[in-house]
């Protein structure tokens, strides 16, 4: 970790680089009959489960803690951005953010476990002008409780941001000296929302005290249509808690995508409006009552726009979701 709070002071010094429903058989005969459109949440229906929608269009879920509406899809940085100061890079991810600004994206979710990625989104975010666009998430990652005060300023430079609107601790790393920290910032309003994260379904136990008996705003976890062990206990506290929950790794670090792109989607899938396999995976994902928002990763303007297509139209209710993961089952 010293490595790489030394390249991190490298970057923000040398910031040269910086510009500081209704089923079609015959798969789901079966189930056809019982599901109706109902089973889906319609953008021009009254929607229940913090789904709202944004005057465009846009699905948003509301953050329990404060009312506000965020965008159903953000964007991960890990290894996507960790490109350094290699400008056709640096030109090609600044053309990845412009598609996720064009189409409404909402959060961006960092930490200096990756590497550049933190000084590329400054860079990125200052080629384009509109920083105010964003909902900017990023981490502590130290076991220093010193250089986790070290790594929140570091952060503002490297973003070129005055303020975070949500600081997390990463992978629960000396989780109980950050949160003091992160907690007496947001007391001042130097942030807007503290969180935890962890990822791989690593320590939940843990998470789960500490959504318990800690004021935090936000949890960040996996969850896909694959890894789905969260629903069990921590999806349900967040609900019980007020707590938003981010999604990471909603395409099990694109295993998912590798997996299943190659098939055909569900005769049924128009009914939920997806149209290809990234709306129907993250679709699957935020259609979930606790999650908040899901995070993906890409480095390509196009898988950016497959990406962002899930922030329209309906979002798949019960029946339908359980219909999700039995037609994967089957493939
Ligand atoms: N503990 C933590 O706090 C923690 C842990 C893990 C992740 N995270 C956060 O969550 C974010 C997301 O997780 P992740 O990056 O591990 O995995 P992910 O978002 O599940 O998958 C990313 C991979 O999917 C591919 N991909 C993206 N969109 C695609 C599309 N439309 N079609 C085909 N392939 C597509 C990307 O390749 P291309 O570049 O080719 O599109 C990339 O390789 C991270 O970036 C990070 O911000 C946090």
């Amino acid at each position: 970790m010293a490595a790489i709070n030394t390249q991190r002071r490298r970057l923000i010094k040398g910031v040269g680089f910086l510009a500081l429903s209704s089923l079609s058989p015959p798969l789901l005969a079966a189930s056809a009959n019982a599901l109706s459109p109902e089973d889906r949440v319609s953008p021009i229906q009254p929607a229940g489960d913090g789904v709202a929608y944004f005057p465009d269009g846009r699905l948003g879920k509301v953050i329990p803690r404060s009312g506000e509406l965020l965008p159903v899809i953000g964007m991960g940085t890990w290894r996507t951005f960790n490109v350094g100061d290699n400008p056709r890079l640096l030109k090609s991810r600044t053309q990845v953010l412009k598609a996720f600004y064009a189409q409404g994206g909402g959060m961006i979710d960092s930490s200096p476990m990756y590497g550049s990625a933190e000084a590329v989104l400054g860079h990125t975010m200052g080629r384009l002008k509109q920083r105010e666009k964003v909902f900017a998430a990023t981490k502590v990652w130290t076991s220093s409780t010193q250089q986790g005060v070290e790594q929140v300023e570091d952060s503002k430079q490297l973003w070129g941001v005055q303020r975070f609107d949500l600081f997390q601790v990463h992978n629960l790393v000396n989780w109980q000296a950050h949160l003091q920290h992160l907690l007496a910032l947001k007391a001042k309003g130097e942030i807007r929302y503290v969180g935890i994260t962890t990822s791989h379904g690593r320590r939940h136990h843990d998470l789960a005290d500490i959504m318990k008996t800690q004021p935090i705003d936000f949890v960040q976890l996996t969850y896909n249509i694959v890894d789905r062990e969260v629903e069990d206990v921590l999806l349900p506290l967040a609900l019980e808690k007020d707590i938003a929950v981010i999604a990471n790794r909603p395409y099990q670090g694109g295993q998912l995508m590798r997996r299943y792109q190659s098939h055909e989607l569900p005769h049924w899938a128009a009914e939920i409006d997806c149209r290809n396999w990234a709306e129907f995976l993250l679709k699957y994902v935020v259609s979930h009552p606790a999650i908040t928002c899901a995070i993906p990763a890409t480095s390509q303007v196009e898988h950016m726009h497959e990406n962002m297509g899930a922030l329209r139209g309906s979002l798949p209710g019960e029946n339908y979701r359980n219909e999700m993961v039995a037609y994967l089952n089957k493939l």
